[in-house]
């Protein structure tokens, strides 16, 4: 049984939705596609870099305002860094004065350039007041610091958590409105990733980004007015090497963006493999495939690993780096201070401003790897909200309602994949209230004719109508809804039975699902679940046969009441014995309405009003069983077989 339902993310980590609106789309921008990053030229990148980035800034900019109380309150946080440079070269004056705590502490005492260091009265009439403000005003400062960076932090978190939050709705909104012909190309794992991790990775480095540009540039300013107001010559002697800090972060960028890139890319294939494993989990364990499916895993998984390794390793080398040529920068400042006359504090308090611009180096070093994962992820999200369906309703479609059941493909030709015709040239009309049958070997083109009638693909040539209109003309869902459909593959989620019956017709009453469930012969089964009804799929004890989930999905069908009804091998899971009991169902649900059936059985069929034998996507002949079996060679053939087997 396939049962979806599973969480794939920390739920710590999920936004905190508290109401349900969402601002406006940002207007009209050129739609984003997906590239592959691997092999686009530098200027395409560039130019789809530039795309993401202001689409994504669209996102943020309806929290404008709380966003300029982020950077607020980021730069008063990066300026209280200036002003700790200040404060710590009173404090140094204030320990300058005692004799005990400078020979205690100083360790250069008696060396020529710090002859300053002397003892000197403090410089107010009260000592201990001014040592007490001055003790003081570091945990102050400390604690303002803290209170601005708090602010600034909740500041973007909470725009990180609109915008993820966004991101989730939309890229879920536009995968769901994709035709089939989009499923079948891409892998579900990869649809997984997408929505529920690049999305926060696009919205987590959307903030931090916007953060990092903000504070780091702040406190870098905020500390060099600072010590240049302390000593502008010491200052600039100092700062002449910082340039060359950048130097290691720029040789290893190339490298950490690649592998931060790689990453995004490879989690997805992890997901995939993920999702199949567990997805397809009865075969794995049909086949004792535990061990390959782990082999699978750990080849991605080693991949990702690597990526990581990779851009992690050549960031931490760069970090050390731009220490290292950071601190050429006072051995300049100590030639300086050596040459003139610096006075102890003011060497101090320029070198622990120095000391501390590292970290925002380091920080300002680390966006360009947050840049490229961000870039990876958001162009993947952004093309699956922009990707139009190929299935779309014309403008102005009209709504469908009360058809009578006939159905008409005129010349109809089709192809899934490019000169790979499924239909070719199909002309076939379906009288309203009739029985018909599509038999044929597989592969013959039966269940396309079904695709194409409930508009899953456009014909490529020739049109499909209903009650003598192109389908084209009426909205998809209005189509559908006179359509029911029960396939070989039933689907049942992970919810009760009766709201898994009740999917087919959402405002059905308890009474008409469950009569829909005695029609199909499902309530026989239904009862002895241990919660009835409200037994959940999946859950304890709650597994249901291939055949009993056939039956729900019949009674779903039933609930629908739609006059046209397809029914695709839908017995195909069962024994014969429920067979003839379906059977009777389905005549029941049958009557009165257009049924094209396949089936997986010609004896299930032989009583139809025509019979149409298919063979590589052509139809051979319509009539009913008797004469077919005159006439027709390939129904001769297909008859045989079966009963032969039989
Ligand atoms: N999603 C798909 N993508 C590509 N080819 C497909 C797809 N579905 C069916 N086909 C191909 O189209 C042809 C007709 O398939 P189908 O209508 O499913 O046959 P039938 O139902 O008669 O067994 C087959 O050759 C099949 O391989
Ligand atoms: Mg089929």
């Amino acid at each position: 049984m396939r049962k979806h339902g599973f969480s794939l993310t920390n739920p710590l980590r999920q936004a905190p939705v508290e109401s349900t609106e969402m601002p406006k789309k940002p207007e009209k921008q050129a739609p984003i596609r997906a590239i592959d990053i691997a092999t686009a030229s530098p200027d395409e990148l560039a130019e789809q870099r530039k795309a993401v980035f202001r689409r994504l800034l669209g996102y943020i900019m309806p929290y404008r305002t709380r966003l300029a109380w982020g950077i607020f309150f980021g730069i008063l946080a990066g300026a209280v860094n200036g002003f700790l440079v200040l404060v710590i070269r009173v404090v140094l004056e204030v320990v300058d004065t005692s004799e005990k705590v400078a020979e205690a502490y100083y360790p250069f005492e008696g060396m020529p350039i710090f002859n300053d260091f002397a003892i000197r009265p403090p410089s107010t009439d009260n000592p201990w007041t001014f040592v007490a403000a001055v003790c003081l005003s570091i945990p102050v400062l400390l604690l303002l610091r803290g209170i601005f960076h708090y602010l600034h932090a909740y500041c973007m978190l909470w725009i990180n958590m609109k915008v993820l939050y966004r991101l989730r709705d939309e890229s879920f909104s536009g995968l769901i409105q994709q035709s089939l012909s989009f499923f079948n190309k891409v892998k579900q794992g990869e649809l997984i990733q997408t929505v529920a991790n690049q999305t926060r990775t696009t919205a987590d480095a959307s903030s931090q980004l916007l953060s990092g540009f903000i504070q780091h540039p702040t406190g870098i300013l905020a500390i060099v007015v600072m010590i240049a107001l302390i000593d502008p010559l010491y200052t600039f002697g100092a700062l002449v090497v910082f340039p060359i800090c950048i130097l290691p972060v720029v040789m290893v960028s190339r490298k950490v963006r690649k592998a931060g890139g790689r990453e995004e890319k490879e989690s997805e294939g992890l997901m995939v493999t993920l999702h199949e494993s567990f997805s397809g989990i009865r075969l794995v364990k049909a086949h004792g495939r535990e061990e390959h499916q782990s082999k699978r895993f750990n080849v991605g998984n080693k991949q990702i690993t690597k990526f990581i390794i990779r851009w992690r390793k050549a960031m931490e080398i760069s970090s050390p780096s731009v220490e290292i040529v950071a601190s050429l920068g006072i051995c300049v400042g100590l030639i300086y201070a050596w040459l003139t006359d610096v006075q102890p504090k003011d060497f101090m308090a320029v070198n622990l401003g120095l000391i501390s611009l590292y970290p925002h180096a380091k920080a300002l070093s680390r966006i360009q790897v947050q840049v490229q994962k961000c870039f990876v992820a958001a162009l993947k999200v952004f093309a699956y909200i922009d990707a139009e369906p190929e299935v779309k309703d014309k403008a102005g479609a009209a709504e469908l309602r009360e058809c009578r059941g006939n159905i008409d493909l005129d010349e109809v030709s089709f192809a899934y994949i490019e000169d790979r015709a499924a239909l070719k040239n199909v002309s076939l009309s379906f009288d309203a209230g009739k029985r018909y049958a599509l038999v044929g070997q597989s592969g013959s083109g039966k269940s396309t004719i079904l695709s194409l009638m409930m508009r899953f693909y456009d014909t490529d040539s020739g049109a499909v109508k209903i009650d003598g209109h192109d389908i084209r003309d009426y909205t998809q869902s209005s189509l559908r809804d006179q359509i029911g459909l029960v396939s070989q593959d039933t689907f049942l989620f992970h919810d009760t039975i009766e709201n898994n019956i009740r999917y087919g017709r959402l405002d059905a009453s308890d009474e008409e699902v469950r009569g829909a469930a005695r029609l199909a012969h499902a309530e026989e089964f239904i009862v002895d679940q241990v919660n009835g009804y409200d037994s959940v799929i999946g859950d304890k004890g709650c597994n249901l046969s291939g055949g009993q989930q056939q039956r729900l999905s019949i009674a779903r069908a039933i609930l629908r009441d739609a006059p046209i009804l397809f029914l695709d091998e839908a017995t195909s899971a069962l024994d014969s014995e429920s067979e003839k009991a379906i059977q009777k169902a389905i005549e029941e649900l049958s009557r009165g309405k257009t049924v094209i059936a396949i089936a997986h059985r010609l004896s299930t069929v032989l009583d139809s009003d025509e019979i149409v034998v298919m063979k590589d996507g052509g139809v051979l002949d319509v009539a009913p069983h008797d004469i077919l079996l005159e006439r027709c060679e390939e129904y001769q053939r297909l008859y045989r077989i079966q009963f032969a087997e039989d």
